[in-house]
């Protein structure tokens, strides 16, 4: 089995997957859209137990989680949102589903510097709510009345990552001593004897694909 950064080139497989296990499912453009905005926060896990026929063969995609970062966050701090998250029923009970979110989480952490991340789930959904709670340590925030489209409730659930942001991002660590000029530091912004420069990168919608979100088209 392997664990694996999402590519465009799976949607297809996910999709069908998600429509396999799940109600809630989503044009292939929405997959699209957390593809591109946020490459490094969905995951998928590939069966390799069974060889390929041909090089052209599919992946045998049975469990994905797919991720975002909230764009526009309350107070400024950044924290990400599991959108969906489905196992295929050959491939349950393996650890995948939660090996799935803790790769999603570490990415959200040392790539984006998340501070939390969210979720919602369906009151009657007892594996996931097990998943949730007890393995990875989500809570409960709120119930979000008739969330689902059927009329379902749902728990919003949230789980602190500040644990991991501790190692990753606000270590103090020892980077060894200089190597040549390359590894000269002259102080605390400049490396090499050039100035390090602090780049601006774009997310999400300012991407320029917020057109990939997807809406209730029956009511345009
Ligand atoms: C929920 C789901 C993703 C779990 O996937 P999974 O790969 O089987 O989960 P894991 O093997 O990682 O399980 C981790 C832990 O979660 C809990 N858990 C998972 N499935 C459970 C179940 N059916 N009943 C009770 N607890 C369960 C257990 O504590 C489990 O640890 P254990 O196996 O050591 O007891 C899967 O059942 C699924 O795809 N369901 C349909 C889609 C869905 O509901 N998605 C979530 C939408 S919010």
């Amino acid at each position: 089995m392997d664990i694996r950064v999402l590519t465009p080139s799976d949607i297809p497989h996910v999709q069908s997957t998600n429509i396999t296990n799940l109600p809630e499912n989503y044009f292939m453009k929405y997959y699209l859209y957390h593809a591109l905005s946020w490459p490094q926060l969905s995951y998928v896990a590939v069966d390799t137990s069974r060889p390929k026929r041909t090089p052209y063969d599919p992946p045998k995609i049975v469990g994905y989680v797919l991720a975002k970062m909230e764009e526009e966050p309350v107070n400024g701090i950044q924290h990400g949102h599991i959108t969906s998250l489905s196992v295929m029923r050959t491939h349950r009970r393996l650890g995948l589903a939660e090996k799935l979110m803790r790769q999603s989480q570490r990415a959200m952490v040392e790539v984006f510097g998340a501070h939390h991340v969210s979720l919602h789930v369906r009151m009657s959904n007892i594996a996931a709510l097990r998943l949730y709670q007890d393995t990875l340590g989500f809570t409960n925030e709120k119930v979000e009345l008739k969330y689902y489209a059927d009329g379902e409730d749902a728990y919003s659930m949230r789980m602190d990552l500040d644990f991991l942001r501790e190692p990753t991002l606000d270590a103090d660590e020892d980077e060894g001593d200089e190597v040549g000029d390359v590894g000269k530091k002259e102080n605390g912004d400049k490396a090499g004897g050039k100035k390090v420069r602090q780049r601006r990168v774009k997310i999400g919608k300012g991407l320029g694909v917020g057109d990939l979100v997807e809406r209730n088209e029956s009511q345009v």
